[in-house]
């Protein structure tokens, strides 16, 4: 089966997820807040949701939780409750101001926000007490150790008087950027970015809350310079005019995202102090300004590691004057800010058992962690997830076939295709599907070659007439126009090897075997759409239960999240530096052979 659609009521927002996902976290993923204080673990009987259309079997703890007759009604846990077909879920307001929210992969962040607001009633200024306006502020604060910006000080004559000495101070870590006319305190924002570079996701989040107001994403504008960060950063070396123009392209994507999640929320951009971005090396660089060359040529250098907290115009966006904008440190000019968030938001550095993150794409993260240490490498799987290199590769966008089932007893093939469209070519994870199951159906055999024209007669007659020639090719007809090429396979090949060679190697400097891996976290926005079971099939992941691989999502969004949440989380993101080992792979004697070995499907 395809992706299932969960409509999520009231809000009306329509997602669609893999399936065997809970309803829990494609909502939070997705920014709709399901109360909670376990986190998602079954524990607090607090994500109580009502299922209004489509089933979901009644659990152990539901029967606990609910009477039969809300069963009857619909009634579930939603972080128990798994699509595994489309579903409409009536979500209950949340009822209390939470003091903790759940992020990435059930994380439980307790808010404590570097923006923070106090509403304070002042005494007048006499001519016995002349105090300036601000030390009238910060001793009601009870602060004194605060420094003021200076858009604070010209505010503070005009909103002090005018207010009746009845503000809001706004204070971020240590300086106090604003002063508000009144109570502003339910008004708390910041802003959450994934800087991909494909796809840009922004979250306004509520810091009183830390529930999400509103989520919106697209395509990073920077695209007509080049699908991947290579040759983004070609186009630097080869005009000296791309790089002001890839900044303004990253500004231009950064700021219609804000102006989109704030009109979408009802919400000043105004009101949005802080901002938290995390990215890729070169993404990251691109949109601060900071030449990426040495990122594209060995020995592979960034400027720095730990970008400089910079005031929110340095990025193009028009929120408070006030606002900041903090950005994920990077490990390596290849492992980036956004591997460093999804560490954060799976909780690699803090969870016991040995599990695997893997965020799939063009160049391909890898960090294996056991709570002790955790070490990382990226390899170059090339663009073949992304559709590139593909026959009839495309983007996941609509038209696509992002699923794909082979039965060869009936001699059926069955495609998921995103839209309301026909076929028109084949995403990252319909080239996994289709790979996967023609290994099945024994038509691919372990190296990879389509078997011969008498061994796919008798392996499968109803499907062997799909195995035809386009010009000198060998290709398998997927549907009268996509189909798939022995080109197409051996790219796939080369592709998965890369990765598998990745995570061997860390492994291997575990003195680990692949079947010790308790969990496999997929993640990105390709690896988070990946069949668990095709990925298992060719061997991208170790050859494990297929309930050990977990769909991530959109982790280094949730690490963001964190980050604004949380300050001690940001400190946390901080220290991964300190903790997280790279391994390059790229000058390591052992490389070619163990790619070579990890050519083959496993049998
Ligand atoms: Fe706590 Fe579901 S989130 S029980």
């Amino acid at each position: 089966s395809g992706r299932v659609a969960l409509t999520l009521l009231p809000a009306e927002r329509t997602v669609r997820v893999p399936p065997g996902v809970t309803v829990f976290d494609g909502a939070s993923w997705n920014g709709v807040a399901i109360d909670s204080t376990c986190g998602g673990h079954g524990t607090c009987k607090k994500c109580k949701v009502r299922i209004t259309s489509g089933s979901v079997p009644v659990s152990r703890l539901d029967a606990r939780a609910f009477t039969a007759e809300q069963l009857r009604d619909g009634w579930r846990l939603a972080c128990l409750a798994q699509a595994t077909g489309d579903l409409t879920v009536d979500v209950p307001p949340l009822l209390t101001r939470p003091k903790a929210a759940t992020v990435g992969v059930g994380r439980q962040v307790i808010l404590r926000p570097a923006v923070q607001k106090r509403y304070v009633e002042l005494d007048e200024p006499t001519l016995a007490d002349q105090r300036t306006d601000l030390d009238r502020v910060l001793a009601a604060v009870d602060d004194l150790d605060l420094t003021a910006d200076l858009y604070a000080i010209r505010r503070l004559p005009r909103v002090l008087r005018e207010s009746d000495y009845r503000v809001t101070a706004v204070v971020v870590d240590e300086t106090l950027v604003d002063v508000e006319p009144g109570d502003t305190r339910e008004r708390l924002f910041g802003i959450a970015y994934d800087l991909g570079t494909t796809t840009v996701v922004a979250t306004l989040l509520d810091l009183g809350t830390g529930t999400p107001a509103a989520v919106a994403s697209q395509l990073n504008k920077q695209q007509p310079f080049g699908g991947d960060v290579i040759t983004r950063i070609s186009a630097t070396m080869l005009d000296p005019a791309a790089l002001g123009r890839l900044t303004s392209a990253a500004h231009e994507t950064l700021a219609e995202l804000a102006a989109e999640v704030c009109a979408e929320a009802g919400v000043d951009p105004r009101e949005v102090y802080e901002v938290a971005l995390a990215g890729n090396a070169t993404m990251t660089a691109l949109a601060l300004g900071v030449d990426p060359e040495p990122l594209g040529v060995a020995p592979f250098v960034m400027s720095c590691a730990v970008p400089p907290v910079v005031p929110a115009a340095e990025l193009g966006l028009a929120l408070h004057p006030g606002a900041r904008v903090t950005i994920f440190p990077a490990l390596g000019a290849y492992v980036g800010g956004d591997i460093v968030a999804g560490v954060l938001a799976t909780g690699m550095d803090r969870d016991k058992r040995l599990r695997l993150f893997v965020d799939v794409g063009t160049n391909c993260e890898i960090v294996l962690g056991d709570g002790e240490r955790i070490v990382s490498t990226a390899a170059p799987a090339g663009p073949a997830f992304e559709g590139g290199a593909i026959r009839c590769g495309m983007r996941a966008a609509d038209g696509a076939i992002e699923t794909v089932r082979v039965d060869p007893a009936e001699g059926a093939v069955t495609l998921g295709v995103i839209g309301d469209v026909a076929a028109a070519g084949l995403c990252g994870s319909g080239l996994v599907d289709a790979v996967a199951e023609l290994v099945k159906a024994g038509l691919l055999d372990a190296s990879g070659r389509f078997v011969t024209d008498e061994a796919a007669a008798a392996a499968t007659p109803r499907l062997a007439e799909r195995l035809t020639k386009i010009g000198d090719e060998r290709v398998f007809m997927l549907s009268e126009t996509v189909y798939l090429s022995q080109r197409d396979v051996r790219e796939l090949q080369f592709a998965k090897a890369a990765i598998a060679t990745g995570w061997s190697l860390l492994l291997e400097e575990f003195g680990a075997a692949p079947g010790d891996v308790a969990q496999v976290l997929l993640a990105g926005s390709f690896g988070s759409y990946l069949s668990p079971a095709a990925a298992i099939r060719i061997g991208l992941v170790p050859k494990l239960p297929v309930l050990r691989i977990v769909s991530a999502g959109n982790v280094a969004g949730e690490g963001a999240k964190m980050a604004l949440l949380s300050r001690r989380e940001r400190e946390g993101a901080l220290a991964l530096r300190e903790e997280v080992r790279y391994l390059e792979l790229s000058d390591r004697a052992d490389f070619n052979d163990k790619f070579v070995d990890q050519l083959a499907f496993p049998q």
